[in-house]
């Protein structure tokens, strides 16, 4: 059956991407949880010229469209997404070096994978980042961070595409940062990262190598492995999800195929076919008991994507 959106547009759409354009295609794959229905449309970019065109005619053609980078901080419904999928696979890198190094990346790159290139060519800085899902896109939307570090701390500006205003260049201190947080993703303007200068440091391969494979050992013994979103709840002040949906006697809790993962408590898995509607309701029973045994409402870090019930 077709929908509202794919009846209206796809001409239109299929005028400005020709054969790019592809059509009801399955989200699952394309996200680290592997659940999400159908969007109406997808269209893969693999640069940030691409990217800003393909979000400039869209906004152009009124068309509602959602740009998905790792897929690692989402969950998509099953129902899926009306409208374009734009999967942004922009990946290109350019180290600077010199007394105060930096790297340039698109962002469509994968985060660890930058953070990996970095320690080979002796920077460091960047470590943190290696135990981090995603691209750089998302790192600096939704201000990612790990072991101390964090984009709000090491990004010196973003490209991107402002709607109504075209390509800006915006320093860290625009962005807006907080815990987990920014103001693109407030939603207090629409915003499309299209690249992200990084502060780097001179170190030696060695070192920074020795960094990563510290903060990825802390990771493989406290986070578990298999197909999640990361970490579904920020840490409420002065406490951590994990902890109280520990300490609610919720981990090892499965509704269907989700459950919350016994080795870690913020963690939520897919175990198999599991939709997204047992996630959401795991997701309720986490912040329902947490909220009647300890008084704390825990707020979603993953984001919520596409059509639901609610
Ligand atoms: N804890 C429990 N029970 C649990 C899980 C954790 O008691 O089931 C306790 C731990 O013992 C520890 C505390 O809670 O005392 C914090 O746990 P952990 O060190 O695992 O870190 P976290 O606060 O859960 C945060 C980030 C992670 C990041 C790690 C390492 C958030 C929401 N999460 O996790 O980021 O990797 O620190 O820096 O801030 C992500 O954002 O997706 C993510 C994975």
């Amino acid at each position: 059956m077709m929908t509202m959106t794919e009846t209206t547009l796809t001409p239109a759409l299929r005028a400005t991407f020709g054969d790019r354009l592809q059509e009801n295609v399955r989200l699952a794959p394309y996200t680290s949880a592997r659940i999400g229905g159908p969007a109406d449309y997808l269209i893969e970019v693999r640069s940030a010229g691409e990217l800003a065109a393909a979000a400039q005619s869209l906004w152009d053609a009124g068309a509602p469209f959602w740009v998905l980078g790792g897929g690692s901080n989402v969950l998509v419904s099953d129902r899926g997404v009306r409208g374009v999928v734009l999967l942004n696979r922009a990946k290109a890198v350019t180290f600077n070096s010199g007394e105060l190094p930096s790297v340039y990346a698109e962002s469509g790159v994968v985060f660890s994978n930058l953070a990996n290139r970095a320690a080979a060519q002796g920077f460091g800085g960047l470590e943190w980042a290696a135990t981090i899902p995603g691209t750089v896109g998302g790192a600096v939307y939704g201000n990612a961070g790990a072991y101390g570090g964090d984009m709000a701390h090491d990004l010196v500006h973003a490209d991107v595409l402002v709607q109504g205003a075209g390509r800006q260049q915006w320093p860290v201190e625009k962005m807006g940062y907080g815990y987990r947080t920014s103001a693109l993703k407030r939603g207090d303007q629409r915003v499309i990262v299209l690249g992200a200068l990084i502060r780097l440091q001179n170190s030696t391969a060695e070192i920074a190598r020795g960094k990563i494979e510290q903060f990825t050992a802390r990771r493989k013994s406290s986070q578990p492995p298999g197909a999640s979103m990361g970490s579904m709840f920020k840490n409420p002040p002065g406490d951590f999800a994990g902890r109280l949906i520990e300490a609610a006697g919720l981990k090892g809790t499965r509704i269907g195929h989700a459950e919350i993962s016994s080795a870690h408590g913020n963690f939520f898995l897919n175990t198999g076919e599991t939709s997204s509607e047992d996630i959401r309701a795991l997701i309720r029973l986490a912040q329902q008991t947490v909220a009647e045994k300890f008084g704390v409402n825990l707020e979603l870090e993953v984001e919520l994507i596409g059509a639901w019930n609610d």
